[in-house]
Protein backbone atom coordinates (compact mmCIF):
# COMPACT_ATOMS: atom_id res chain seq x y z
CA UNK A 1 0.00 0.00 0.00
CA UNK A 2 1.33 3.77 -0.61
CA UNK A 3 2.58 5.09 2.52
CA UNK A 4 -0.40 7.47 3.99
CA UNK A 5 1.66 10.51 3.80
CA UNK A 6 1.59 13.81 1.45
CA UNK A 7 5.17 14.15 0.25
CA UNK A 8 8.29 15.70 1.03
CA UNK A 9 7.96 18.50 -1.28
CA UNK A 10 4.79 19.52 0.30
CA UNK A 11 6.28 22.58 2.22
CA UNK A 12 2.68 23.73 3.76
CA UNK A 13 3.07 21.26 6.89
CA UNK A 14 0.05 19.06 6.23
CA UNK A 15 1.07 15.70 7.47
CA UNK A 16 -2.44 14.25 7.63
CA UNK A 17 -6.26 14.06 6.03
CA UNK A 18 -6.87 17.24 8.72
CA UNK A 19 -9.90 18.63 9.00
CA UNK A 20 -11.71 16.15 5.99
CA UNK A 21 -14.72 14.49 6.96
CA UNK A 22 -14.20 11.15 5.91
CA UNK A 23 -18.01 10.55 5.82
CA UNK A 24 -18.39 12.87 3.06
CA UNK A 25 -15.47 12.39 0.38
CA UNK A 26 -16.83 13.46 -2.99
CA UNK A 27 -16.69 9.78 -4.89
CA UNK A 28 -15.73 11.52 -7.94
CA UNK A 29 -12.88 13.86 -8.37
CA UNK A 30 -12.30 15.39 -11.94
CA UNK A 31 -8.71 17.66 -12.15
CA UNK A 32 -8.35 20.12 -15.17
CA UNK A 33 -4.46 19.82 -15.47
CA UNK A 34 -3.61 23.19 -16.48
CA UNK A 35 -1.07 26.11 -16.19
CA UNK A 36 2.12 23.95 -16.85
CA UNK A 37 2.66 26.08 -19.75
CA UNK A 38 2.92 29.47 -17.51
CA UNK A 39 4.71 27.69 -14.68
CA UNK A 40 7.88 26.57 -17.09
CA UNK A 41 7.68 30.36 -19.17
CA UNK A 42 7.67 32.14 -15.44
CA UNK A 43 11.00 30.23 -14.65
CA UNK A 44 12.51 31.08 -17.83
CA UNK A 45 12.30 27.10 -18.90
CA UNK A 46 10.32 25.46 -22.32
CA UNK A 47 6.40 24.43 -21.68
CA UNK A 48 7.20 21.33 -21.95
CA UNK A 49 9.40 21.01 -18.68
CA UNK A 50 6.08 22.15 -17.20
CA UNK A 51 4.20 19.18 -18.73
CA UNK A 52 7.41 17.03 -16.99
CA UNK A 53 6.48 18.24 -13.53
CA UNK A 54 2.82 18.05 -14.13
CA UNK A 55 3.11 14.70 -14.51
CA UNK A 56 5.06 14.23 -11.17
CA UNK A 57 2.37 16.04 -9.94
CA UNK A 58 -0.25 13.52 -11.19
CA UNK A 59 1.51 10.71 -9.43
CA UNK A 60 1.19 12.52 -6.14
CA UNK A 61 -2.25 13.31 -6.51
CA UNK A 62 -3.47 9.98 -7.28
CA UNK A 63 -1.06 8.22 -4.48
CA UNK A 64 -3.56 10.72 -2.35
CA UNK A 65 -6.37 10.71 -3.59
CA UNK A 66 -6.01 6.66 -3.34
CA UNK A 67 -4.95 7.33 0.36
CA UNK A 68 -8.21 9.55 1.27
CA UNK A 69 -10.93 7.10 -0.18
CA UNK A 70 -12.10 9.23 -3.45
CA UNK A 71 -13.33 6.19 -5.96
CA UNK A 72 -12.98 8.47 -8.99
CA UNK A 73 -9.88 10.45 -9.70
CA UNK A 74 -10.51 12.11 -13.37
CA UNK A 75 -7.62 13.90 -15.24
CA UNK A 76 -7.60 15.88 -18.37
CA UNK A 77 -4.68 14.91 -19.68
CA UNK A 78 -4.79 15.99 -23.65
CA UNK A 79 -8.46 17.48 -25.10
CA UNK A 80 -9.41 16.93 -29.01
CA UNK A 81 -8.24 20.29 -29.63
CA UNK A 82 -4.57 19.89 -28.20
CA UNK A 83 -3.67 18.52 -31.51
CA UNK A 84 -3.37 22.55 -32.45
CA UNK A 85 0.14 22.59 -30.26
CA UNK A 86 3.42 22.62 -31.75
CA UNK A 87 3.93 19.37 -33.16
CA UNK A 88 7.24 18.91 -30.62
CA UNK A 89 4.64 19.54 -27.72
CA UNK A 90 1.87 17.31 -29.11
CA UNK A 91 4.65 14.52 -28.97
CA UNK A 92 6.32 15.24 -25.82
CA UNK A 93 2.55 14.84 -24.17
CA UNK A 94 1.96 11.46 -26.15
CA UNK A 95 5.73 10.90 -24.61
CA UNK A 96 4.78 11.51 -20.71
CA UNK A 97 1.67 9.25 -21.22
CA UNK A 98 3.58 6.33 -22.66
CA UNK A 99 6.55 7.18 -20.16
CA UNK A 100 4.21 7.13 -17.36
CA UNK A 101 2.16 4.00 -17.87
CA UNK A 102 6.01 1.84 -18.75
CA UNK A 103 6.99 3.57 -15.25
CA UNK A 104 4.09 3.27 -13.07
CA UNK A 105 1.61 0.92 -13.87
CA UNK A 106 2.82 -1.81 -11.57
CA UNK A 107 2.63 0.70 -8.77
CA UNK A 108 -0.82 1.32 -9.67
CA UNK A 109 -1.73 -2.42 -9.92
CA UNK A 110 -0.24 -3.08 -6.86
CA UNK A 111 -2.13 -0.32 -4.71
CA UNK A 112 -5.34 -2.24 -6.24
CA UNK A 113 -6.18 1.53 -8.54
CA UNK A 114 -8.22 0.63 -11.70
CA UNK A 115 -6.94 2.78 -14.77
CA UNK A 116 -9.29 3.60 -17.49
CA UNK A 117 -9.06 6.32 -20.67
CA UNK A 118 -12.23 8.27 -21.90
CA UNK A 119 -11.93 9.65 -25.20
CA UNK A 120 -11.28 8.71 -28.84
CA UNK A 121 -7.98 6.43 -28.05
CA UNK A 122 -8.13 4.98 -32.30
CA UNK A 123 -6.74 8.52 -32.57
CA UNK A 124 -3.49 7.41 -30.80
CA UNK A 125 -0.36 6.41 -32.12
CA UNK A 126 -0.98 2.05 -32.26
CA UNK A 127 2.26 1.78 -29.92
CA UNK A 128 0.16 4.02 -27.36
CA UNK A 129 -3.05 2.26 -27.55
CA UNK A 130 -1.26 -1.14 -27.08
CA UNK A 131 -0.24 0.31 -23.95
CA UNK A 132 -3.21 1.57 -22.79
CA UNK A 133 -5.45 -1.46 -23.64
CA UNK A 134 -2.63 -3.52 -21.78
CA UNK A 135 -2.50 -1.15 -18.71
CA UNK A 136 -6.57 -1.32 -18.60
CA UNK A 137 -6.52 -5.07 -18.81
CA UNK A 138 -4.00 -5.22 -15.99
CA UNK A 139 -6.19 -3.26 -13.27
CA UNK A 140 -9.02 -4.13 -14.51
CA UNK A 141 -10.38 -6.12 -11.80
CA UNK A 142 -8.58 -3.68 -9.10
CA UNK A 143 -11.38 -2.49 -6.59
CA UNK A 144 -9.59 0.47 -5.26
CA UNK A 145 -9.52 3.94 -6.93
CA UNK A 146 -10.27 4.37 -10.58
CA UNK A 147 -7.78 6.50 -12.39
CA UNK A 148 -9.63 7.54 -15.20
CA UNK A 149 -7.40 9.41 -17.90
CA UNK A 150 -9.18 11.74 -20.23
CA UNK A 151 -6.85 11.40 -23.48
CA UNK A 152 -7.97 13.02 -26.69
CA UNK A 153 -10.68 13.44 -24.98
CA UNK A 154 -13.66 16.15 -25.89
CA UNK A 155 -16.70 16.38 -24.35
CA UNK A 156 -18.95 17.59 -27.24
CA UNK A 157 -17.19 14.81 -29.43
CA UNK A 158 -18.59 11.99 -26.56
CA UNK A 159 -21.43 13.56 -27.17
CA UNK A 160 -21.70 13.51 -30.66
CA UNK A 161 -20.30 9.98 -30.78
CA UNK A 162 -23.26 8.80 -28.03
CA UNK A 163 -26.08 10.72 -30.01
CA UNK A 164 -24.50 8.45 -33.48
CA UNK A 165 -24.54 5.31 -31.33
CA UNK A 166 -28.24 5.77 -30.56
CA UNK A 167 -29.36 7.21 -33.69
CA UNK A 168 -28.22 4.16 -35.10
CA UNK A 169 -29.82 1.69 -32.50
CA UNK A 170 -33.37 3.38 -33.36
CA UNK A 171 -32.54 3.06 -37.22
CA UNK A 172 -32.13 -0.68 -36.53
CA UNK A 173 -35.19 -0.78 -33.84
CA UNK A 174 -33.56 -2.17 -31.66
CA UNK A 175 -34.57 1.25 -29.56
CA UNK A 176 -37.36 3.24 -29.84
CA UNK A 177 -37.49 7.22 -29.64
CA UNK A 178 -39.92 7.09 -26.79
CA UNK A 179 -37.24 4.93 -24.45
CA UNK A 180 -34.11 7.44 -24.94
CA UNK A 181 -34.21 9.29 -21.53
CA UNK A 182 -31.19 10.83 -19.46
CA UNK A 183 -30.07 7.52 -18.79
CA UNK A 184 -29.52 6.12 -22.37
CA UNK A 185 -27.61 8.91 -22.94
CA UNK A 186 -25.28 7.85 -20.13
CA UNK A 187 -24.84 4.69 -20.65
CA UNK A 188 -23.10 5.33 -24.62
CA UNK A 189 -20.83 8.39 -22.57
CA UNK A 190 -17.49 7.34 -22.20
CA UNK A 191 -18.19 7.75 -18.40
CA UNK A 192 -20.99 5.18 -18.41
CA UNK A 193 -21.32 3.51 -14.77
CA UNK A 194 -18.99 6.09 -13.21
CA UNK A 195 -20.74 8.21 -11.06
CA UNK A 196 -20.89 11.40 -12.17
CA UNK A 197 -17.74 14.08 -10.86
CA UNK A 198 -18.97 15.90 -7.21
CA UNK A 199 -16.27 17.82 -7.45
CA UNK A 200 -14.34 19.78 -10.17
CA UNK A 201 -10.59 21.42 -9.80
CA UNK A 202 -8.79 23.42 -12.23
CA UNK A 203 -5.61 25.50 -11.25
CA UNK A 204 -4.10 28.26 -12.38
CA UNK A 205 -6.32 30.90 -12.59
CA UNK A 206 -8.66 30.08 -15.25
CA UNK A 207 -12.54 29.87 -14.67
CA UNK A 208 -13.56 27.28 -17.83
CA UNK A 209 -14.61 23.96 -18.49
CA UNK A 210 -12.56 23.67 -21.64
CA UNK A 211 -15.30 20.94 -23.09
CA UNK A 212 -14.55 18.61 -20.18
CA UNK A 213 -17.17 16.03 -18.90
CA UNK A 214 -19.73 18.82 -20.49
CA UNK A 215 -22.70 15.95 -19.12
CA UNK A 216 -21.43 15.17 -16.71
CA UNK A 217 -20.64 18.12 -14.53
CA UNK A 218 -24.14 19.17 -14.82
CA UNK A 219 -24.26 19.78 -10.62
CA UNK A 220 -20.58 19.49 -9.92
CA UNK A 221 -19.02 21.59 -7.60
CA UNK A 222 -16.23 23.55 -9.37
CA UNK A 223 -12.91 24.82 -6.95
CA UNK A 224 -10.38 26.88 -8.65
CA UNK A 225 -6.74 27.83 -7.65
CA UNK A 226 -4.75 30.34 -8.61
CA UNK A 227 -1.47 27.67 -8.35
CA UNK A 228 -0.17 26.32 -11.64
CA UNK A 229 -0.77 22.79 -11.79
CA UNK A 230 2.87 21.89 -10.96
CA UNK A 231 2.83 23.45 -7.59
CA UNK A 232 0.00 21.54 -6.80
CA UNK A 233 -0.02 19.38 -4.06
CA UNK A 234 -1.94 16.64 -1.80
CA UNK A 235 -2.73 19.83 0.39
CA UNK A 236 -4.36 21.89 -2.42
CA UNK A 237 -6.46 18.55 -2.75
CA UNK A 238 -7.45 18.37 0.47
CA UNK A 239 -8.46 21.90 0.63
CA UNK A 240 -10.52 21.59 -2.26
CA UNK A 241 -12.45 19.00 -0.14
CA UNK A 242 -12.76 20.94 2.59
CA UNK A 243 -14.13 23.63 0.72
CA UNK A 244 -16.48 21.32 -1.08
CA UNK A 245 -17.64 19.88 2.35
CA UNK A 246 -18.75 23.24 3.73
CA UNK A 247 -21.03 23.42 0.25
CA UNK A 248 -24.50 23.10 -0.21
CA UNK A 249 -25.38 20.84 -2.79
CA UNK A 250 -29.10 20.91 -3.91
CA UNK A 251 -29.58 19.06 -7.09
CA UNK A 252 -32.15 21.80 -8.20
CA UNK A 253 -34.11 21.37 -4.96
CA UNK A 254 -34.20 23.45 -2.57
CA UNK A 255 -32.62 23.32 1.36
CA UNK A 256 -34.24 20.55 3.98
CA UNK A 257 -36.75 20.24 1.37
CA UNK A 258 -39.90 19.47 3.10
CA UNK A 259 -43.24 18.12 2.10
CA UNK A 260 -45.66 20.87 1.22
C1 LIG B 1 -2.66 22.18 -19.68
O1 LIG B 1 -1.61 23.10 -19.36
C2 LIG B 1 -2.12 20.84 -19.61
C3 LIG B 1 -2.12 19.94 -20.64
C4 LIG B 1 -2.68 20.26 -21.97
C5 LIG B 1 -1.51 18.60 -20.50
C6 LIG B 1 -1.62 17.97 -19.15
C7 LIG B 1 -0.64 16.87 -19.11
C8 LIG B 1 0.14 16.53 -18.05
C9 LIG B 1 0.02 17.15 -16.72
C10 LIG B 1 1.21 15.51 -18.11
C11 LIG B 1 0.99 14.29 -18.95
C12 LIG B 1 -0.08 13.41 -18.50
C13 LIG B 1 0.08 12.16 -18.02
C14 LIG B 1 -1.10 11.31 -17.88
C15 LIG B 1 1.38 11.62 -17.63
P1 LIG B 1 -1.18 24.15 -20.46
O2 LIG B 1 -0.09 23.59 -21.27
O3 LIG B 1 -2.39 24.55 -21.24
O4 LIG B 1 -0.67 25.33 -19.57
P2 LIG B 1 -0.84 26.88 -19.93
O5 LIG B 1 -2.31 27.17 -19.90
O6 LIG B 1 -0.09 27.54 -18.84
O7 LIG B 1 -0.23 27.09 -21.29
Amino acid sequence: MWKKWFGKSDTKQHNDYEGIDHSRVPKHVAIIMDGNGRWAQKKGLPRTFGHRVGAETLREIVKAASNIGIQVLTAYAFSTENWRRPADEVSLLMNLLADYLDNEINELNKNNVRIKFIGNIEGLSKSLQEKIEKAQALTTHNTGLVLNLAVNYGGRAELTRAVKIISEKVLKQEISIEEISDSTIEQYLYTANLPAPDLLIRPSGDFRISNFLLWQMAYTEFWFTETNWPDFKPVDLIQAICDYQQRERRFGGIKNTKKR
